[in-house]
């Protein structure tokens, strides 16, 4: 077996050096979209797209309402799984790991980045509640532009991100025949340990 142990910043750089290859590559739409698996009390998952906002090597941004399915079922239990697919490449990547909202002062910087009609989408929507009637919506889409009219929108409390910070990492290159190329990274005390898999 091919077990190799590594420095720690290792799967950090090499998700780096895919991602930044899937950013410039114009073949791509949402090149930072990324699945997010979470379970709820009965270890039921359920899985939705996401945008990744921020990384390093202390974890993986994305944002989204506290209020949500996957944020409600997150402060339940931290266990996620993310997945990027970039098809036209040949590549996917899985993440896993604990998911913490991060602090207020972080979302509040980044939600004043968002352009003004998102922070008040932010506002307006009661993100996964059930919808009686769309025109609902509309009227607090309104009432919110008309609240902050002539200010600075500022960040819900109900709406801030979370850090995945991950135990594991797999990378999958797509081979001829289906013969693709898996090599996972998994934490140890002081790095990581990196083996290759069948596919
Ligand atoms: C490409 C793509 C990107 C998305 N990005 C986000 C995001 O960054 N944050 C978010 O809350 N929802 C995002 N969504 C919507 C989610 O997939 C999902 O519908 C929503 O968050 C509600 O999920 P939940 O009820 O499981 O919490 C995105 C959807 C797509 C298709």
């Amino acid at each position: 077996m091919t077990i190799k142990k590594t420095i720690f910043l290792e799967p950090f750089e090499k998700f780096n050096e895919w991602y930044c290859e899937a950013i410039s590559d114009k073949r791509i739409y949402e090149p930072t979209a990324m699945s997010i698996a979470s379970v709820d009390e009965n270890s039921c998952p359920s899985n939705r797209m996401v945008l990744l906002k921020k990384h390093d090597e202390k974890g993986f941004c994305f944002f989204t309402n506290l209020g949500s399915k996957k944020a409600q079922e997150i402060f339940k239990n931290s266990s996620v799984a993310l997945c990027f697919y970039w098809g036209v490449q040949g590549r996917q990547i899985r993440i896993e790991g604990v998911a913490n909202k991060i602090e207020d002062l972080e979302a509040d910087e980044y939600f004043a980045t968002r352009p003004r009609d998102s922070q008040i989408g932010a506002w307006a929507s009661k993100q996964s509640s059930i919808m009686e009637d769309h025109q609902d919506f509309e009227k607090r889409i309104k009432f919110f532009d008309e609240k902050f009219r002539n200010e600075n929108v500022l960040r819900p409390q109900f709406w801030s991100g979370f850090r995945v910070e991950p135990n594991y990492f797999e990378f999958w290159h797509e081979g001829q025949f289906r013969l693709h190329h898996r090599q996972i990274y998994q934490k140890i005390t002081d790095g990581w340990e990196v083996k290759i898999l069948y596919p």
